[in-house]
């Protein structure tokens, strides 16, 4: 199997990250509630993987960081936690996944809430001066998908933020955590969404937000914390206000082992492979007369180790479809949850055939890839 699925979730995991899995699946798992010895280290495991995002995000209060099942969750806890209503003005970039598209349509829909999608510039990418033009004295919210899953285009974080000033920006970092350097967001960023199973390497079940100091968020759900059980008003201290419900204790054990590898191997160095990859990927394709980049294509900056392509006579199902068959390339196609981006892109409804690299790939799988596309676009289907 040639695995080039990394941005829908990453494989393989890192050494460690298994094993962390199921020694804490080996133990009882009762964080901050009981206090015998299992418990106590139950919950210094999740203080392990708090500790190790916070130095991912160069944070240094990390009872702000909130662990949540995955960014979808993370990001609803952010849009539901702001108290948005009738009136109130939200700025989103147009390559949204579905994870913000959705929650901002229904807060339109149900509760008037003014969401404005601010289209990319001529060569397709969102730049701060749109943003801004578009600030007024209702905005309560810039929302922003760091890096897009269909193009792997590399949204200017830290100079949105900087153009939209004191407004608010909540960083959709799906694509981004762990692929990109970030440890300076704790200085600047306001609230970062991530997901574990991704580029952090962990499993399923996990994710977060940071919220920086100053932004107070309303639990979406409140219950038991394991502390303040004496009231029935749900705490309001971080990180327990925003974590009702015993936590992942398994998943977090795997996510802390998936960061403590990245931290020790150094983003640097993945961010540096995956681009090595990505380039050489990049070049290859671009010389298939029938095939299409959609997004940045050779020798373009500001992008993620994701590429998607369209390819005269093949359906982006069929050309998986294929892929897999023909060669055992694991691939996604389709709309990959985000109608907008390909609306906005020309590819919608049909899609596009979606190539992501990790950091446990290597020049070969890239290679073969090229070369499975040259020959299956000499070939067309239809
Ligand atoms: C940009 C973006 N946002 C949100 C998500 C949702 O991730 P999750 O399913 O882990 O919540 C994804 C993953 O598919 C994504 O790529």
């Amino acid at each position: 199997m040639i695995y080039l699925d990394n941005a829908a979730t990453s494989f393989p995991k890192p050494p460690g990250v298994i094993e962390a899995v199921t020694d804490a699946l080996a133990a009882p798992a009762s964080p901050g509630r009981s206090g015998h010895a299992p418990a106590l280290n139950a919950s210094r495991t999740i203080h392990r993987a708090r500790k190790a995002l916070a130095r991912l995000f160069g944070l240094t209060d990390n009872t702000r960081l909130i662990f949540a099942p995955n960014v979808t969750w993370s990001l609803n806890m952010a849009l539901n936690g702001l108290g948005l209503k009738a009136g109130d003005h939200v700025l989103s970039s147009a390559l949204e996944h579905n994870s913000t598209a959705r929650p901002l349509a229904r807060f339109k829909k149900d509760q008037g809430v003014d969401w404005e999608i601010v289209p990319p510039g001529p060569d397709g990418r969102t730049r701060p001066e749109d943003f801004k033009n578009r600030l007024r004295p209702e905005t309560r919210l810039v929302v922003l998908c760091h890096a897009s899953n269909v193009t792997g285009t590399l949204a200017p974080a830290k100079a949105i933020k900087e153009a939209i000033s004191a407004t608010p920006l909540l960083l959709d970092a799906a694509q981004t955590a762990g692929a990109l350097p970030m440890d300076d967001y704790g200085q600047w960023a306001d609230l970062v969404a991530f997901t574990g199973h991704k580029a952090l390497l962990g499993p399923t079940g996990t994710g977060g937000l940071w919220i920086r100091e100053g932004l107070d968020l309303r639990p979406l759900a409140v219950g038991g914390s394991g502390s303040r059980s004496e009231s029935l008003v749900h705490p309001d201290f971080l990180p327990d206000a925003l974590e009702p419900g015993t936590a992942n204790t398994h998943g977090l054990a795997g996510l802390a082992a998936g960061v403590e590898f990245l931290l020790a191997v150094g983003v640097d160095k993945v961010r540096a492979h995956e681009m090595e990859l990505t380039a050489y990927f990049l070049e290859n394709i671009a010389k298939i007369p029938e095939l299409s980049i959609i997004g940045p294509g050779p020798g373009e900056p500001d992008r993620v180790a994701t590429v998607s392509v369209v390819v005269k006579g093949w359906s982006s199902s069929d050309l998986a479809a294929a892929l897999e068959k023909g060669y055992g390339i694991m691939i996604r196609s389709g709309l990959h949850c985000a109608p907008l981006a390909h609306q906005f892109l020309g590819t919608y409804p049909g899609g596009a055939a979606r190539f992501s690299f990790g950091y446990f790939n290597v020049l070969k799988d890239a290679e073969i890839a090229a070369t499975a596309l040259k020959e299956l676009a000499a070939k067309p289907v239809s």
